[in-house]
């Protein structure tokens, strides 16, 4: 067994196995839209999608959980987004994004360790709270960033007052090969905005879902700005635990509107694969961001079967 098949039965053993659905962020709505890149992003980089001209996107908002019937008024559930950028040339690069301001672990074994701490005690229903302390306490680094990362689990109003947090570092490539390495993220332009805990007793399971249909079949859109935060000399690029901590110097690289919701493409499966990228962008040695790609297509093809 590979580690990516074994990654993903270490995920279905938290939230169960569904037929069809992806293994984490199982639901979620699928919409189209448009981004719009800034002269700066044109600057940075050569990347067909970022040099001003406005390009057609496939977005998913989702619930995190693997679970299909997970509610999104649950304190602690976690949100995502994945962004499609269809290429003006042909072919489309993506991004996949989470509220998490940094990645619980450092790399694939990490990764595995602590979703098997999660796993429900078949006897309790419930993860056994040793197993988690016992890891946790291996890993300072899993500690440090799920605290940091609590309150933006909350729910919150909308899909379109969330922010998103893509986690890794990239690289944008000039014209000319210059390289700038940064972090990027979705930024909601309405606001970062959380349910009350009175409102979020009174949410329905799936009022993310309906929320986001009713404002894009109605007048309203959901807009989000791509901020990149460029490293400074000694910032990690290729640990998506580590905080860059301090100012940062942070370019506006354009903004999306999501402007309706639609099917699930028909033709082929619809993935956003961190590691779909196009010429102008560069992935970073993170060893976390290497193993999704793996992990995704282990997923997928489970999803198909
Ligand atoms: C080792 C670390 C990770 C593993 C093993 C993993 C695994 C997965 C899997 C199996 C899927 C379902 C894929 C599919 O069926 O299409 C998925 C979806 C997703 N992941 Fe990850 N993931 C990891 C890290 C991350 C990180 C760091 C982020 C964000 C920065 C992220 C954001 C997302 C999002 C937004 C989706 C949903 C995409 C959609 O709507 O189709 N994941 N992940």
């Amino acid at each position: 067994m590979t580690l990516s098949e074994e990654i993903v039965d270490a995920i279905n053993a938290v939230n169960g196995v569904h037929p069809g659905f992806r293994a984490v962020h199982a639901k979620g709505t699928v919409c189209e839209g448009t981004f719009t890149a800034t002269p700066e992003a044109a600057r940075l980089s050569r990347a067909a999608h970022l040099q001003g001209e406005e390009v057609r996107c496939t977005v998913r908002f989702s619930n995190a959980s693997g679970n299909p019937k997970a509610s999104d008024a649950h304190p602690l559930a976690s949100r995502g987004i994945g962004v499609k950028f269809h290429l003006p040339g042909g072919g489309a690069t993506d991004m996949a994004a989470l509220p998490l301001p940094l990645f619980m672990v450092r790399n694939a074994d990490d990764f595995l360790g602590f979703t098997r701490a999660r796993t429900p005690d078949p006897e309790t229903g419930r993860p056994d709270p040793d197993r988690m302390m016992a890891f946790v306490a291996d890993h300072p680094e899993t500690a440090a960033a799920i605290q940091l990362g609590l309150p933006k689990l909350a729910p919150t109003t909308s899909y379109a007052t969330s922010g998103y947090n893509g986690l890794h570092a990239f690289g944008l490539v000039a014209a000319d090969g210059g390289e700038t390495w940064g972090r990027y993220s979705w930024v909601p332009v309405e606001g970062e905005h959380y349910l009350s805990d009175p409102e979020r007793e009174a949410a329905g399971r799936d009022y993310l879902q309906h929320e986001i249909r009713e404002r894009l079949e109605g007048d309203g859109e959901a807009r989000l700005r791509l901020d990149f935060k460029l490293a400074a000399d000694g910032d990690s690029l290729t640990d998506p635990t580590e905080e860059w901590q301090g100012e940062r110097e942070i370019v506006t690289l354009g903004e999306l509107t999501v402007t309706g919701v639609i099917e699930e493409p028909a033709d082929g499966p619809l993935v956003f694969d961190p590691n779909n990228l196009t010429d102008g962008i560069l992935a970073s040695a993170d060893p976390v961001l290497a193993a999704r790609s793996p992990a995704y297509s282990v997923s997928v093809e489970r999803r198909l079967a």
